[in-house]
């Protein structure tokens, strides 16, 4: 009972309706979700990726009772969440980025002061948490300022902030650094791996920004189309991705493209080219044969691009 969030064979069929002629409508399905099982264990943070409409948002909406699936098994905490939502929001936080659920002509403050009351949080744990969150997302000079005054990363922080104050087991992000700046990036993460560390919150992430799942997630899954493509490790991805790395080589002058084994040469600029190679290929045969057979003057290799790895992922089909 470790596994604060499973899913098995989950669907999400919308049906939608389109307005074909005057007075014809025709009736389509989407299926947002088709077909996901995963498990979480408590503790754990994990990263939910994958283009626009693949079906995150709406997992995540099942995941905290908004939607009910139209097929499957899905537990988080042991609870139904669409049958037991009022239970199980006392288990769970939610920051939505691109939709607040603070109180928009409120002081931010009031908007605590209703979530102490709405989620019956004993006074003592609510000021410890409070105090924790303004400390920790420099909440202080923000509490007596009506939220709709603030800026996005002001408020982004705020509705942290209000996800937490009941202590939940687990939290759901939908893409909470859209929009910031690198400044309110980095804060952003570093509370969210304190939290992870020090409360064991298990956090399931959803963002279009890769260096937040570099920097925080250690397993992370890819949806496309609704399917499960890839669930595991991050440094997996490359390989499941048959990622490549790049050789730069600065050649004496403007050569034809190099003819190198094992490597094809991607861009030419003047006397420089780039080679790309299989990631898991060593260098030195490439490097060794090119010294020998062309006017060499330096070279350098660049690392896989994680995006690179996941576009190419994203138009291909399911990797395990
Ligand atoms: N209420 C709805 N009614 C009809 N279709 C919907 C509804 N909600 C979502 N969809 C459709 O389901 C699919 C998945 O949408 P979802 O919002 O889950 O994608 P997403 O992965 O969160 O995308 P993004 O990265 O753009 O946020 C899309 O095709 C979307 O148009
Ligand atoms: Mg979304």
């Amino acid at each position: 009972m470790s596994d604060l969030i499973e899913l098995d064979g989950v669907e999400k069929v919308f049906e939608v309706r389109r307005k074909t002629g005057r007075l014809r409508r025709e009736k389509r399905e989407v299926r947002a979700v088709d077909g996901i099982s995963f498990r979480v264990p408590r503790g754990e943070m994990v990263g939910y990726i994958g283009p626009n409409g693949a079906g995150k948002s709406t997992t995540i909406k099942m995941l905290t009772g908004i939607l009910t699936p139209s097929a499957g098994r899905l537990r988080v905490a042991g609870l139904d969440p669409s049958r037991e939502r009022t239970k199980l929001a006392q288990r769970i936080g939610v920051v939505f980025g691109q939709r607040t659920t603070l109180w928009w002509d409120l002081p931010l403050y009031d908007s605590y002061k209703l979530a102490h009351r709405m989620y019956r949080i004993p006074d003592a744990r609510f000021r410890e948490n409070l105090d924790r969150c303004v400390e920790l997302l420099d909440l202080a000079s923000l509490l007596d300022v009506p939220v709709r005054q603030l800026s996005l990363g002001q408020r982004m922080r705020g509705d942290i902030a209000a996800a937490l104050l009941h202590d939940p087991d687990v939290l759901y992000l939908d893409e909470p650094t859209i929009g910031l700046d690198v400044i309110s990036k980095a804060k952003v993460r570093q509370f969210l791996r304190d939290l992870n560390a020090e409360r064991a919150t298990t956090i399931l992430l959803t963002t279009h920004d890769l260096t937040d799942i570099e920097q925080l997630c250690k397993r992370v899954m890819v949806i496309d189309h609704g399917r499960l493509m890839y669930d595991g490790a991050l440094a997996g991805l490359h390989e499941a991705g048959e990622s490549e790395r790049t050789l730069v080589v600065d050649l004496e002058r403007e050569l034809p493209p190099v003819q190198a084994e094992g490597a094809r040469v991607v861009k030419v600029e003047g006397p420089r080219q780039w080679l790309a190679f299989p990631a898991s290929a060593s260098a030195a045969p490439l490097v060794a044969h090119i010294a020998q057979a062309y006017p060499l003057v330096d070279l350098s290799v660049r690392e896989p691009d994680i995006e690179a790895v996941i576009a190419r992922m994203y138009d291909g089909r399911p990797l395990y």
